[in-house]
């Protein structure tokens, strides 16, 4: 089935989940061609709005920190996260060639992201001891308004009808019709593997990112099998790769304010302002009472809760 979209035209239903059907093409390859075949391989997960420009940069920084020592001068600073470390299914899968990813001159372990639940990775993936998963979750009101925004910045880009309206936004977002949506079976489905297979996945929380942020960088380095050593703590690497890769850092880079990303996008969308709790800015109370009784409902007794 298809619905009416929240950037371009419409989205459309497939193995549970609602795509842009301008990504189609990107997610079908992306499953039926990519091969998790390098024993280094990263896969970093979320929903759209989750952090994941945040996640690219500190991962990028944390897999390259030999290659690339000096946060002074980092690929970094003149390059958005998004071209170091590539949406499978957005930026190259969705192609009418399937693409070589045997080099990626920037980085020394193949880092890749992606939207797709975990229900649809390729087997590959899924099934490789080797490829680690990290997944990064942010709460379903700070997620909503902010793809809400996100939205409204592209579509001037893509549609003639004008912007979307936060209700029509809310109202689909419920039913879990936006883009890679629904949000709760997205979380759940990375959040149960993690459980299960917490060697494998990695689950790491937005709020908790903002709150811990050099915590939570050790977690994923020692997660990746790359801890850092007494050598790197006393020179204060976790602490300058903090830094380089922080919103107000990255916010005003030169190529995050001005340049462009692959599809013509302004770099500067991904990084409005970048704090928990925004939501309480937007949303009216009946709102806020619907989404968290969902979310409830959704995620009882899976003990993950906000
Ligand atoms: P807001 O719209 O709430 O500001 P994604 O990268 O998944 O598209 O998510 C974008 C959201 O992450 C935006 O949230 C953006 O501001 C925030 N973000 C981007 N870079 C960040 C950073 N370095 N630190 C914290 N948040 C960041």
């Amino acid at each position: 089935p298809t619905q009416r979209g929240w950037v371009h035209e419409t989205i459309h239903q497939y193995q549970g989940f609602w795509f842009e059907t301008l990504f189609m093409q990107g997610v079908v390859a992306f499953q039926k061609h990519f091969q998790a075949d390098h024993d280094t391989d990263i896969l970093l997960a979320t929903n759209p709005k989750a952090g994941t420009t945040w996640l690219k940069a500190i991962s990028f920084a944390l897999v390259n920190r030999l290659r690339y020592p000096d946060t002074q001068r980092h690929p970094l600073l003149t390059v958005n996260p998004h071209i170091l470390v590539p949406t499978l299914e957005i930026d190259l899968y969705n192609k009418r060639e399937v693409p070589d990813l045997t080099t990626n001159s920037f980085t020394s372990r193949r880092l890749f992201s992606t939207h797709l639940p975990y229900s649809m990775l390729p087997i590959s993936a899924k099934n490789s001891t080797n490829c680690k998963i990290v997944y990064l979750c942010r709460n379903p009101k700070d997620t909503l308004v902010s793809f809400w925004h996100f939205c409204n910045r592209l579509r001037p880009m893509s549609t003639s009808t004008g912007a979307l309206s936060l209700e029509d936004a809310f109202d689909m977002f419920c039913r879990g019709s936006s883009g890679f949506g629904p949000y709760w079976d997205h979380v759940l489905g990375y959040w149960k593997e993690s459980i299960e297979k917490p060697e494998k996945v990695l689950f790491l929380k937005y709020e908790e990112m903002k709150e811990q942020p050099i915590a939570n960088m050790r977690r994923l380095a020692d997660f990746l099998g790359w801890p850092f050593s007494p050598e790197e703590e006393a020179k204060g690497v976790v602490n300058d790769i903090s830094k380089l890769c922080s919103f107000n850092n990255m916010r005003n880079l030169e190529v995050n304010k001005s340049g462009k990303g692959s599809l013509g996008q302004e770099n500067n969308i991904y990084f409005r302002r970048g704090q928990v709790g925004d939501w309480m800015n937007y949303l009216t109370a009946e709102m806020i009472k619907k989404l968290d009784r969902i979310t409830e409902e959704k995620f009882h007794g899976t003990g993950l809760r906000f």
